[in-house]
Formats: structure tokens, C-alpha cells, sequence
């Protein structure tokens, strides 16, 4: 944009920008290019996944017949790949330890049959919030043997006092593997 006022005859309107405002404005565009090529890197390069709302389940259906949420637990899919159904509820997840070998690639899928909990496994990324009438879901590998704690991070229960959600975890227990890789 320039300082220079359009001809009289012209209908454009005079659209002055002030020096310092153009260049803020150019400021701005080159954030937003970099923000949104960080955003494309991680999605794309670096595998970073946003928890997402994998389906919607209707709270009195988690224990109908034939639900995963029913009998909830880890299923091994393929040597290695496993997926980890989880009930959320005040004050426990369900199951609340998880028993992998090292290298073990898990899908979580949880969702809560009473009020908003969280899900926060310790020394990894995972961290996503488990709605009642939602599945959430992430993907993660734990190649390091220990234990990882598993917490609820909302502040969860039905009535006040919420005298539980302190207590509500699990564990995630991967073992050393015999053979070191995969
Ligand atoms: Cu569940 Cu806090």
C-alpha cells in the first residue's frame, strides 16, 4: 500500500495505511505462515496427533452387549499392536493396569460413564479429556520398560465434595522383552 492518493476521478476509496501499521500487518502474515507450517510439520512429519473424538456413544449403551466398553481391556491385533479399551468412571479406570512389552504400540479408546474425566499417561504426550457420551482417542509406543502412571486430571465427581478424583489412576506396566528389537 502506498501514501499515494488515488486520481480525483477514480471511485476506490483512499485507503491510507500507515507505515508502522503495513508493516505490523506483514509482521502478522509471516507468523501465521510459520504457524501454520509448524502445524503441518508436526501433524505430517513428526506423527503429533490432537486427541480426537474417534465416536459418540450413548452413555446407557457402554454396557449393552457386544460394546468394548463392556468387558474393557487391551486386545493384541498383530505382534506388537495392541488396543486398549478403558472405562472411565468416579473414582477408577477400568482396567486399571495395562501389561505391554516393550515396543508395544497402543490405541487407546475411553470413554466415561458418568461425568468429564481426564487422561494423562506420565512421561509421554498422551493427554486428552474423556466426555460421557464420547470415545476418545490416541495412539502411543512405549519402547522404555517401567511403569507409567495413568491419571485422571479433571477435577471429576458428580456432587460436591469431589472427595475421590485424587485418587483416580492406573498403571501401564511394559516389560523388558527378551529379544531387544522388534
Ligand atoms: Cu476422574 Cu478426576
Amino acid at each position: 500500500m502506498s501514501d499515494a492518493t488515488a486520481p480525483e476521478s477514480s471511485n476506490l476509496p483512499n485507503l491510507h495505511v500507515d507505515r508502522y501499521e503495513a508493516a505490523w500487518i506483514r509482521v502478522s502474515l509471516l507468523m501465521m505462515t510459520i504457524f501454520l507450517a509448524a502445524v503441518i510439520t508436526a501433524s505430517v512429519a513428526w506423527g503429533i496427533q490432537v486427541p480426537g473424538a474417534y465416536q459418540r456413544i450413548k452413555p446407557a449403551e457402554i454396557m449393552a452387549e457386544g460394546s468394548p466398553f463392556a468387558n474393557p481391556g487391551l486386545r493384541e491385533l498383530a505382534p506388537g499392536k495392541y488396543e486398549a479399551y478403558i472405562r472411565a468412571a468416579t473414582w477408577s479406570f477400568t482396567p486399571e493396569e495395562i501389561r505391554v512389552p516393550a515396543g508395544a504400540s497402543i490405541t487407546f479408546y475411553i470413554t466415561s460413564v458418568d461425568v468429564q474425566h481426564g487422561f494423562k499417561v506420565m512421561e509421554t504426550n498422551l493427554n486428552m479429556m474423556i466426555l460421557p457420551g464420547q470415545v476418545s482417542t490416541l495412539k502411543a509406543t512405549f519402547d522404555k520398560p517401567g511403569t507409567y502412571n495413568m491419571i485422571c486430571h479433571e477435577y471429576c465427581g458428580a456432587a460436591s465434595p469431589t472427595i475421590g478424583h485424587h485418587t483416580m489412576y492406573g498403571r501401564i506396566i511394559v516389560e523388558e522383552t527378551e529379544t531387544a528389537a522388534r
